[in-house]
């Protein structure tokens, strides 16, 4: 459903160029969801944002059904923006604190200048299991989770195809964290969405993805179906994101190694000429610091940018 093509997001700073996403490729299909990970910086939220055109990109295209997302009609374009939504991190600072409940999950229908019928508020609050008499509630009346209900309500009022979900439980306590996840994978199978997942908690990730793909320096380094990238990073910087998992078997979380990098993530100001993760690499080899390796496609559905499987 969605393909991304050369995609590139360069924001002009007063240090200059930031390459926040710098030429990435990939698709998503219809029904599933890409879990994209990465450390804190590595444009995430950037690639999440451009997917939902939030961003004008520097260069590239997003097909939509076969339409770039970037040259639609303004009428095609007010079509696809009730189709592809966006449920955010921090529900508290998303949601209009002056705004109740049923006001701010109504919002985007009358944007969209939608009638309201009348039973459609109490459905969508009994769609994310929010109790429809608390519709008068602002939002400091509801708990975290329940904010986030209210954030992923609003975000299915207009019955999208595609959510970007940026980070979506990284706010909520420990304890609310797996019936979001549970509601957004219900919901997923009733409506048939496809989601952009976007989180660092990478056993959250192998729950709800069905491909994975690993992010640093503004560049897809690996991507996979979820178990087989679980089950056989190839690229060094998956296989020291995942050796920081800890295991539930006790007898294999006491063999587990951790693989414990050197160094900081460069700045996207400057990055290295060749691989991005070159400075930090335990494998790099001479040709490293000179050429960046492209995502090959070295098994079927499983990409790596890397010299060691050129
Ligand atoms: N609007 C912006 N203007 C300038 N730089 C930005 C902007 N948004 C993000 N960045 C920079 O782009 C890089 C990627 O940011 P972001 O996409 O938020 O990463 P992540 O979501 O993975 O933490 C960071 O270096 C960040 O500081
Ligand atoms: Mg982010």
């Amino acid at each position: 459903m969605i393909i991304v093509e050369n995609l590139k997001k360069y924001f002009s700073t007063s240090k200059g160029l930031l390459r926040a996403v710098d030429d990435v490729s990939f698709e998503i299909t219809e029904g599933e969801t890409l879990g994209l990970v990465g450390e804190s910086g590595c444009g995430k939220s950037t690639l999440g944002r451009l997917l939902l055109r939030l961003y004008e990109p520097t260069e590239g295209k997003v097909l939509f059904d076969g339409n770039n997302i970037f040259s639609l009609s303004s009428n095609e374009l007010k079509k696809w923006r009730q189709e592809a939504q966006m449920i955010f991190q921090d529900p508290y600072a998303s949601l209009n604190p002056r705004m109740t409940a049923e006001d701010i999950i109504e919002e985007p229908l009358k944007i969209h200048k939608i009638d309201i019928d009348p039973g459609i508020i109490a459905k969508t609050f009994q769609q994310v299991s929010l109790n429809p008499q608390h519709r008068s509630r602002y939002p400091h009346e509801f708990s975290g989770g329940q904010r986030q209900r209210i954030g992923i309500a609003r975000a299915l009022i207009l019955n999208p195809r595609f959510i970007v979900c940026d980070e979506p439980i990284a706010a909520l306590d420990v304890s609310v964290q797996a019936q979001i996840v549970n509601l957004l994978k219900d919901l997923q199978r009733q409506m048939g969405l496809t989601y952009l997942f976007i989180s660092h908690d990478l056993r959250m990730i192998r729950y709800i993805a069905d491909q994975v793909a690993v992010m640093y320096l503004g560049k897809i380094v690996e991507k996979a179906p979820t178990e087989l990238l679980y089950q056989k990073p190839l690229h060094p910087y998956t296989q020291a994101l995942l050796s920081a998992i800890p295991l539930p078997d006790p007898v294999a979380e006491k063999k587990r190694t951790r693989i414990v990098l050197s160094g900081e993530v460069p700045s996207p100001l400057q990055p290295p000429k060749g691989c991005g993760f070159c400075t930090r690499c335990p494998k790099a080899l001479g040709i490293c610091k000179d050429i960046a390796p492209p995502l090959k496609e070295v098994e079927p559905g499983h990409f790596v940018a890397c010299h060691l499987f050129q």
